[in-house]
C-alpha cells in the first residue's frame, strides 16, 4: 500500500512501533531474572536513566502511571493531601489510582496546568485534625493537558523552594522530559533537579514499545522497589524491554526537535483554517490543542467529537478531548507530508462543515 493511503495516527506519541533496528536490539538483548536483580541490560538501563536524572537510583516499572502511583506512595501516608497542577495525569488519567492506593486526597492548583510558588503556600494545609495534610506536591512537564506547555525554569525553582520550606515531597511527572530538554536546551538533570523522585516514559515520544523509570535517593527507591512489588510490577527477562529503551534513549532523543517542528507547522497550519483555532503561544513541543470556533460571518460551530469520527473515516486520527477541543500530536512515525495530509483532511472536512451549516441556514 502506497504511503498515501496509509493511516495517519495523531491521537497520542504513544502510538509508535519499533523500528527495524530497534527490534534487532530487542531480538539480541542478553537477559537475566529482574527479580533476581541479573538482567544486565535493565541495570544498565536503570544506572543511565538515573546518571541522565542526575539521581543516585532508577527503577524500571512496566508505565508511566506505576512510576507516578509509587512516587505518591512513597512521599505519602493515607490522609495526607498531594498537590497537583489542572489537568494533572496523575489525578485525571490513572483511573483515581492515588485514593486508592495511596489513601490520599489529591487537590488540583490553579494554573493552566502549571502553578507557582504562592498556589503551593496558599493550598498548604498544616497537620491539624480539621484537614488532609499536604505532604507532597507533583509537578508535569511537559503537561499534557496544558498542551505540551514547557515550566519555567524560575517556576519549577520556586515551587521547589516552596515545597521545602513546607516540608512537602516534590515528584516530577516527566512522561515528557525528554521534550522539554530538547525544546529548552537544557539537560535533563537540570530539569530534574531539586525533584525528590522523577518518572520518565520510554513509550512516548522515544519510541520503545513499553517502559518507564523512577529516578531518585538510593533509600527512596529502595521504597520504590518495595511498592512496584506490591503493585505487581515485577518483571522477570526483560532486558528485552530494556534494550528497546536504551536504544530509544540513544537514538530519538535529539530527533525530538523534528516532532516539535512538525507540530508547529500543524499548529500554523490548522489556525488558518475557518472553524479551527490554536493558541500558537501553547504549542512548544509535540501536542497542539485546536479549538472549534465560530468562523467569522457566523455560522455554527462544528462539533470535535462528530469531527473526529469524520476524520477517522479518511484516514486521520486525532482524539477530541471535549466537545469543542482536539488534540493532535507528532511522533516518530509520522513526517512532515503526514502533517500535511492531515491539514488538507482537516481543511476539506471544516470547509464541508461551513458548507452545510449555510445550507441548513438558507433552507
Ligand atoms: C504526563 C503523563 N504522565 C504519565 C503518563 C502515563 O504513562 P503510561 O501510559 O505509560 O502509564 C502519561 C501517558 O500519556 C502522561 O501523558
Amino acid at each position: 500500500m502506497s504511503k498515501r493511503r496509509e493511516i495517519i495516527d495523531l491521537r497520542s506519541d504513544t502510538v509508535t512501533k519499533p523500528s527495524a533496528a530497534m527490534r534487532r536490539v530487542i531480538g539480541e538483548a542478553e537477559v537475566g531474572d529482574d527479580v533476581y536483580g541479573e538482567d544486565p541490560v535493565v541495570n544498565h538501563l536503570q544506572e543511565r536513566v538515573a546518571d541522565l536524572l542526575g539521581k543516585e537510583a532508577a527503577l524500571f516499572v512496566p508505565s508511566g502511571c506505576m512510576a507516578n502511583q509509587i512516587a505518591i506512595k512513597i512521599h505519602t501516608q493515607p490522609g495526607d493531601e498531594v498537590l497537583v497542577g489542572q489537568g494533572a495525569h496523575n489525578w485525571l488519567f490513572e483511573s483515581g489510582a492515588a485514593p486508592v492506593i495511596s489513601g490520599v486526597q489529591v487537590s488540583r492548583l490553579p494554573g493552566d496546568g502549571r502553578f507557582d510558588a504562592a498556589a503551593v503556600r496558599e493550598a498548604f494545609k498544616a497537620d491539624n485534625h480539621h484537614v488532609p495534610p499536604t505532604s507532597m506536591v507533583s509537578v508535569e512537564n511537559t503537561h499534557n493537558m496544558g498542551g505540551g506547555v514547557v515550566w519555567q525554569a524560575d517556576a519549577v525553582r520556586h515551587v521547589i523552594a516552596a515545597a521545602r520550606e513546607l516540608g512537602l515531597a516534590v515528584h516530577l511527572d516527566g512522561a515528557r522530559l525528554w521534550n522539554a530538554a530538547v525544546k529548552t536546551g537544557r539537560a535533563e538533570r537540570d530539569l530534574a533537579a531539586g525533584f525528590d523522585t522523577v518518572a520518565v516514559c520510554l513509550s512516548k515520544g522515544l519510541g520503545a514499545p513499553v517502559g518507564s523509570l523512577i529516578a531518585g535517593s538510593r533509600d527512596l527507591m529502595h521504597r520504590a522497589h518495595r511498592v512496584r512489588k506490591m503493585l505487581g510490577g515485577q518483571m522477570r527477562q526483560i532486558g528485552i524491554l530494556a534494550a528497546a529503551g536504551l536504544y530509544a534513549i540513544e537514538h530519538n532523543r535529539n530527533r525530538l526537535s523534528q516532532d516539535h517542528d512538525n507540530a508547529e507547522f500543524l499548529a500554523r497550519e490548522v489556525d488558518r483554517i475557518p472553524g479551527l483555532s490554536v493558541d500558537l503561544s501553547r504549542v512548544q513541543t509535540n501536542i497542539v490543542m485546536a479549538d472549534m470556533v465560530e468562523v467569522s460571518g457566523g455560522g455554527a460551530v462544528g462539533d470535535a467529537r462528530q469531527l473526529q469520527a469524520r476524520a477517522r473515516e479518511r484516514g486521520l486520527l486525532f482524539n477530541a478531548l471535549s466537545a469543542a477541543r482536539i488534540r493532535l500530536m507528532t511522533h516518530l512515525d509520522v513526517d512532515r507530508s503526514d502533517c500535511a495530509r492531515a491539514i488538507d483532511i482537516l481543511g476539506a472536512l471544516l470547509t464541508e462543515t461551513a458548507d452545510s451549516s449555510t445550507r441548513a441556514s438558507e433552507g
